[in-house]
């Protein structure tokens, strides 16, 4: 199925898109030619680690004319200072406990990016504690001042906060399951850039579909179903998958106490926020993976890879075609993205006692 995909004609284009978002040069015709009102995305935890590169390539696509931008600290400061930049986006920042529903509030996209990261030795998992209450109270307000907005969560634990977020959102009397994501983009990023430096082909040549969730052994990269055709023995897999797995604890103890993955997650926010602009615009793009409520496999979220449309999910495609190692693995990942789900629930249902 994704082979098909990616034979299709499509593809080149949405690619060519993106990077297109990214020239200056070309954006500046383009900018002028389309004054008419696209879409406001708001950033929440816009002055962290992420937010701020974040809101920058926001800046620069053109299908972004409004970006809110909240945070518990001032983002009035770098939201003045993205504000000079010259393309057609209006920069309006928020911040402090009473911003977060003024930022949400008539969004069409809120990316979620609020809450501490990790620091070197702990799990994603021993975030939950101190971000599962950041995501459910940003997830209530999307509930009530933006309920058709779609929603990204970058915010870690991911396998579990999404959780959070989606029965939150059930509390609130607004949930659309088409329109709730946990972010794993910057997996298959990084199995683009991995392979394509194994094989000597540009990471844009790269397609992969990476399923599960985004922790360890819950990242299952689906080699089999590599574009073009993976050359290198299961060793060779092996160690390429362990490190895609373990990309985020090689960032973290590179930063030695300073946070964890920014740019590239940025990077990859960018590319997933522009992918679900394009599906609102009813216009073609490749799929890409995302952690969303599933019946594809016993846990009840689960990244697939998705084509967005007007209303978010327009079509899950499932599980690729994968060899016996690849169905050993998403069983695993199963397993464990059960509990991560249970533990949302359970928070949640404390919550309401
Ligand atoms: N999904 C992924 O692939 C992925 C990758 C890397 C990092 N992350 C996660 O993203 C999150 C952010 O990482 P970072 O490096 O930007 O951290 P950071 O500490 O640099 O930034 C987080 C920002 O959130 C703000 N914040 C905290 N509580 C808030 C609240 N209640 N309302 C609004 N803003 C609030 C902080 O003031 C801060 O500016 C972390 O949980 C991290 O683990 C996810």
């Amino acid at each position: 199925m994704f082979r098909n995909q990616l034979n299709s004609t499509n593809l080149p284009k949405c690619r060519l898109f993106w990077q297109l978002c990214q020239a200056t040069t070309n954006q500046i015709q383009t900018q002028t030619q389309t004054q008419t009102r696209q879409f406001r995305v708001a950033v929440i935890g816009a002055a962290g680690g992420i937010g701020q590169p974040l809101a920058l390539l926001l800046m620069t696509n053109k299908l972004v004319t409004e970006l809110a931008l909240h945070d518990l600290e001032a983002t009035k400061g770098f939201g003045k200072d993205l504000s000079h930049i010259s393309t057609v986006c209006k920069v309006k920042p928020y911040f402090g406990e009473d911003g977060m529903k003024k930022a949400i509030k008539g969004s069409h996209i809120v990316m979620i990016t609020a809450g501490m990261p990790r620091k070197p030795g702990q799990t994603r998992d021993f975030l939950f504690d101190t971000n599962g209450p950041i995501v459910a109270r940003a997830a209530c307000l999307v509930s009530h001042y933006a309920p058709k907005a779609l929603v990204g969560i970058i915010t870690n634990p991911v396998n579990a906060v999404v959780v959070v977020a989606a029965e939150a959102m059930k509390q609130a009397g607004s949930y659309d399951p088409k329109r709730l994501f946990g972010v794993t983009t910057l997996d298959v990023v990084r199995a683009e850039k991995f392979i394509g430096e194994h094989m000597d082909v540009h990471p844009y040549e790269i397609r992969i579909p990476v399923v599960g969730g985004h922790a360890g052994t819950t990242i299952v990269p689906i080699f089999s179903q590599c574009q073009p055709r993976f050359k290198g023995d299961k060793k060779c897999i092996a160690s390429i998958v362990k490190r895609i797995q373990t990309g985020g604890d090689e960032v973290v103890r590179a930063k030695a106490g300073k946070g964890s993955a920014t740019l590239s997650m940025a990077y990859a926010a960018a590319r997933f926020t522009n992918a679900l602009m394009r599906g609102l615009k009813g216009k073609s793009c490749a799929p890409e993976c995302a952690y969303v409520e599933s019946d594809v496999t016993d846990a009840p979220f689960f990244s697939t890879p998705l084509t967005f449309g007007r209303k978010g999910i327009k079509k899950n495609h499932g599980l690729p075609k994968m060899n016996e190692s690849e169905k050993k693995q998403v069983k695993v990942a199963v397993e464990a993205l059960k509990q991560s789900a249970a533990k949302g629930v359970e928070y949640m249902n404390k919550m309401r006692e």
